[in-house]
């Protein structure tokens, strides 16, 4: 196999490990070979990482593959907004993401952290880890009160929570607002994908007499935790640190608020910073601005021209749209087919 991979491309912006891993089997051996070389030249690895990437070359494949489905998620939830959660890949800004506690990447830091439990809890399921399997708890034992048997291979979604709280909140060191934050938001992300596992079912019996059913629990589709956790963005409680006397460090965040010294719940996101408003590029922010976006000029919604323009205007792009159409199928076997064509604007945002 091959394995392509730079520092940066390694150095997800600001979790620092989105792996890119190209190549067809033997991953581990590859991996164990260069384990040492790729774990030391990540860039932005808290150490209690980096020991981890060396020990376990296999477990960062799944990591890897962890943040990815999280940025896709995030990209494909928020594509018709202004922050469209591109900048997370952009290595262009790496790192500078840290700098705004904002709502965005209160979801963000859920949804990695989630990615990353479901996606160890996924290469457990497949034998592709060596200290994990199928849930051995659930494993042939017969439940009682339901009246039925747990079999096939249930996924241990509790080892990959736990390898991705162990994993992902070993960067949160020194205790600050911020850290307090990401801890949260990291276990809000956990506990989505922990609520959303599913349970399956078989009937076994004369003719589908269901006599006997055994069930096991898989994972949701991860698409059910990117809309969950973007309700919860929608919902997401501002917070601030609050300090016990003569403390320098917060003890914990409290809801803000005049008078107001209600811990926030587990099941909200938190966020300590106003967003800006992504309208221009600002790469302190994050921000890379909404010029040259596609815009929906029928819309009053986010995709809206005014809206995701920020009332800067708009062009109109006339273009030919063609497909394929009035399919005809011809015994026996093509089919053909006529084009079709329309003409269509679009809006792009000055
Ligand atoms: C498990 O390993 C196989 C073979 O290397 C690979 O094709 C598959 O994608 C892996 N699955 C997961 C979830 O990592
Ligand atoms: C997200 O926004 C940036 C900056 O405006 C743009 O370059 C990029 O193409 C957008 N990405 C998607 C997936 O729409
Ligand atoms: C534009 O927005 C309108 C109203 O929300 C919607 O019906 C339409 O499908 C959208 N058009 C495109 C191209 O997305």
């Amino acid at each position: 196999m091959r394995l392509v991979l730079s520092p940066l491309d390694l150095c997800h912006a600001f979790l620092c490990i989105g792996l890119m891993l190209f190549g067809d089997g033997g991953v581990s051996s590859v991996l164990a070979l260069g384990a040492s070389i790729i774990c030391s030249k990540m860039p932005g690895l808290a150490p209690r990482q980096r020991a981890f990437c060396q020990n376990r070359p296999d477990v960062m494949v799944a990591v890897g593959a962890g943040t990815r489905i999280g940025l896709e998620e995030c990209q494909y939830q928020f594509r018709y907004h202004r922050w469209n959660c591109s900048s997370l890949s952009d290595r262009t800004i790496f790192g500078q993401e840290l700098k705004v506690g904002s709502k965005e990447m209160a979801f963000t830091y859920a949804l990695l952290s989630a990615g990353i439990a479901y996606a160890i809890t996924n290469a457990c399921g497949q034998g592709n880890l060596s200290d994990c399997g199928c849930d051995k708890e659930k494993q042939g034992f017969y439940d009682k009160d339901n009246g039925w048997r747990w079999g096939g291979c249930s996924a241990d979604v509790r080892h990959g929570i736990m390898f991705s709280r162990d994993f992902v909140n070993a960067r949160e060191v020194k205790r600050s607002a911020r850290t307090l934050m990401n801890l949260h938001n990291n276990e809000v992300g956990r506990k989505t994908l922990e609520k959303s596992m599913k349970l399956e079912c078989k009937c076994h019996g004369v003719s589908g007499s269901c006599t006997m059913k055994t069930c096991w629990m898989t994972l949701p589709n991860f698409r059910e935790i990117g809309f969950t956790l973007k309700e919860k963005y929608k919902k997401a409680v501002m917070v601030e640190p609050y300090r016990a006397r003569r403390q320098r460090q917060p003890a914990f965040l409290i809801v803000k608020g005049p008078h107001s010294y209600q811990k926030p719940t587990e099941t909200d996101l938190v966020y300590t910073d106003y967003s800006p408003s992504f309208c221009e590029e600002d790469l302190v922010t994050g921000s890379l601005g909404t010029k040259g976006r596609m815009c929906n000029r029928t819309s009053t919604l986010e995709d809206g021209c005014a809206l995701l323009c920020c009332d800067r205007g708009y062009n109109t792009f006339r273009y030919t749209r063609t497909w394929q159409c009035n399919c005809k199928f011809h015994w026996c076997c093509h089919v053909t087919c006529n084009t079709c064509s329309e003409r269509t604007d679009a809006y792009v945002c000055n």
